[in-house]
C-alpha cells in the first residue's frame, strides 16, 4: 500500500500529549525505528480539532486536517494511530480504518474495553492487525506479554496498581498524612488528575484496564461493567496510620482472580503487606503482578502516563505493524478471547477484612459485635481501641478479621452498625494476602 515500498504512512488520529509524543519521537529515533522496522516511517497526516493549537510538536500546517477522512481513507496510509481519547468518534473511526485495510494501533482503554473482541474480529476478517499496548499501564509491556509471552500458563490471578492519579493521592495520604481533597487538589495541579477526577477516583479507569487484561488473561470476555468497583474518596487519613502500624499499605488494587466458579474481577481499595511489591509502588508509578500456573509471580512496573512511556508503548506496536508491512506478510491473527467463563458477583469473595468502626464507650459493645460477626462465621483476629471522643463518649475500633466470605461480613455489618451502641461504619476495606 505505500507508494514507494522505502517508506511506511502513518496516519494519526490526535496530536495531543501522547500524539505529539509519537510524533517527537519518530522525528528523534527515526534512523533507528526505520532499521528496526524495515523501513522509513512517515507521518503523512495528523487528525486534530484545532489547526491553530500551540502543540509540544509541530508537523506543518499542511499535515494537520479536521477531517478524519483524510486520514483513515488516505491510499498512502498503512497505519492508523487512534490517540483521541474517549468511547467516539474513536470507536467509529478505527472501524472506519480497518474497513479500510489498515492496520491500527490504539491508546484507547475505553474503546478496547468495550468494544475489543468485535474490533479484533473485523481486524481478522480485513486481514490487518489492531495492537493497543498503551491503553494498559502506559509505558509498561503487559498486553504483549498477556497475549503471546504467558500464553502458555492458566493465569491464577492478575492484580494491578493501574491508575497513577490515584496512587499519586493514596501516596501522599499516607507519607504525609493528607485528607483526600488536600491530595486531590495537589495531584490537580500537578498535572496529575484531571479537572473532573472521577473516572480515576471512581476506579472506572482501573475498571476498563482490569477488564481488558481479565479478558486477555483468562482468554474470555470480562465485561468492564461486571468488574466491581470501590473509589478512594471516603479513606480518611487516619486508616494509612492505622493499616501501616497493622504492617500494611493502602492501594487501589485491580485485581481479577480465577476461581472454580468463575472470576472475581474488583477495584477496591485494599491493604496490602509491606511484604508484598505492590505495597511499594508510589505514586504515578504502575505495576501488575499475573501469577501464572507454570511461571508463578511476575511483577511488570513502570511509568503508567506520560508523552515518553505512552509513545514508547505505541511506537512498538507500530514498529511490529511496519515489519508486516516490509515483509509483504500478514498481522499473525492472535485468538479473540470470546470465552464464556462467568464473572461472579463479589458476594463470592473470600479474604480477609479491616473495620473501623465508632461505638459507645462503654463495656459489653465489643461483645456484641464479635457476637454478631460470629453468627455469620467471620472470626477476629484483632481489635484495637484507637481513638476515644470525650464529647460524645464514643471510641473507635479497628478490627481485623480471618478470612471470611463476602457476603458473611456484609450481613455481619448491616447488622452492627443497627446497634444502638455503634454510631458509625468509618470504612470497610479488604485485606490481601
Ligand atoms: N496521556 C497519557 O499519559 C496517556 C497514557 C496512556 C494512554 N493514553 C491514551 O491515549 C489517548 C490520547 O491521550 P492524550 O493524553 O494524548 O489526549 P489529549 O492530549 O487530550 O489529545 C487528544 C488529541 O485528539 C484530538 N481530538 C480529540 N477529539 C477530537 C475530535 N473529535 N476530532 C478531532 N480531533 C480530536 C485533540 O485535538 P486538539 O489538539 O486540536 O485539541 C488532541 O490532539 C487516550 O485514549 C488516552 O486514554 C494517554
Amino acid at each position: 500500500m505505500a507508494p514507494d515500498s522505502s517508506d511506511i504512512g502513518i496516519g494519526l488520529l490526535g496530536l495531543g500529549t501522547v500524539g505529539s509524543g509519537v510524533a517527537g519521537a519518530l522525528s528523534a529515533n527515526g534512523a533507528e525505528i526505520a532499521r528496526v522496522a524495515g523501513a522509513p516511517l512517515t507521518i503523512r497526516r495528523a487528525l486534530v480539532r484545532d489547526k491553530n493549537r500551540k502543540r509540544a510538536v509541530e508537523l506543518g500546517h499542511s499535515l494537520l486536517t479536521l477531517n478524519p477522512a483524510d486520514v483513515v481513507e488516505d491510499d498512502t496510509i498503512d497505519i492508523v494511530v487512534e490517540l483521541l481519547g474517549g468511547e467516539e468518534p474513536a470507536h467509529s473511526l478505527i472501524q472506519a480504518a480497518l474497513k479500510q485495510g489498515k492496520h491500527v494501533v490504539t491508546g484507547n482503554k475505553e474503546v478496547i474495553a468495550k468494544y475489543g473482541p468485535s474490533l479484533m474480529t473485523l481486524a481478522r476478517a480485513n486481514g490487518v492487525g489492531l495492537r493497543f499496548e498503551a491503553a494498559v499501564g502506559g509505558g509498561i509491556p503487559i498486553i504483549a506479554p498477556l497475549r503471546r509471552d504467558l500464553a502458555g500458563n492458566q493465569v491464577i490471578a492478575i492484580s494491578a496498581i493501574i491508575n497513577g492519579t490515584t496512587n499519586y493521592i493514596l501516596t501522599r495520604m499516607a507519607q504525609e498524612g493528607a485528607s483526600f481533597e488536600e491530595a486531590l487538589a495537589e495531584a490537580q495541579s500537578l498535572g496529575y488528575a484531571e479537572a473532573d477526577p472521577t473516572s480515576d477516583v471512581e476506579g472506572i479507569d482501573a475498571a476498563y484496564k482490569l477488564a481488558i487484561m481479565a479478558s486477555l488473561g483468562f482468554k474470555t470476555r470480562v465485561e468492564h461493567a461486571a468488574v466491581y468497583r470501590e473509589g478512594i474518596a471516603s479513606l480518611e487519613a487516619r486508616d494509612f496510620q492505622y493499616a501501616d502500624e497493622l504492617g500494611y499499605a493502602i492501594k487501589l488494587i485491580a485485581r481479577a482472580d480465577r476461581v472454580p466458579e468463575g472470576i472475581l474481577a474488583r477495584v477496591v481499595p485494599t491493604l496490602v503487606p509491606y511484604t508484598d511489591p505492590l505495597a511499594n509502588v508510589d505514586g504515578v508509578i504502575n505495576a501488575v503482578q499475573v501469577e501464572g500456573d507454570l511461571v508463578g509471580r511476575v511483577t511488570f512496573q513502570g511509568p503508567g502516563a506520560g508523552a515518553g512511556p505512552t509513545a514508547s508503548a505505541v511506537l512498538g506496536d507500530v514498529i511490529h505493524l511496519a515489519r508486516v508491512v516490509t515483509s509483504g506478510t500478514t498481522e499473525l491473527p492472535l485468538p479473540v478471547p470470546d470465552g464464556d467463563i462467568p464473572v461472579l458477583p463479589l458476594d463470592h469473595l473470600q479474604t480477609r477484612y479491616y473495620v473501623r468502626v465508632t461505638v459507645d464507650d462503654r463495656p459489653g459493645v465489643l461483645a456484641q459485635i464479635a457476637s454478631n460477626l460470629g453468627q455469620h462465621d467471620v472470626s477476629i483476629a484483632s481489635v484495637t481501641q484507637k481513638e476515644t471522643f470525650d464529647d460524645d463518649q464514643t471510641a473507635e475500633l479497628v478490627i481485623t478479621t480471618h478470612s471470611a466470605r463476602e457476603s458473611a461480613i456484609q450481613q455481619a455489618l448491616a447488622q452492627i452498625t443497627a446497634l444502638p451502641a455503634v454510631s458509625k461504619l468509618g470504612a470497610l476495606l479488604r485485606i490481601e494476602g
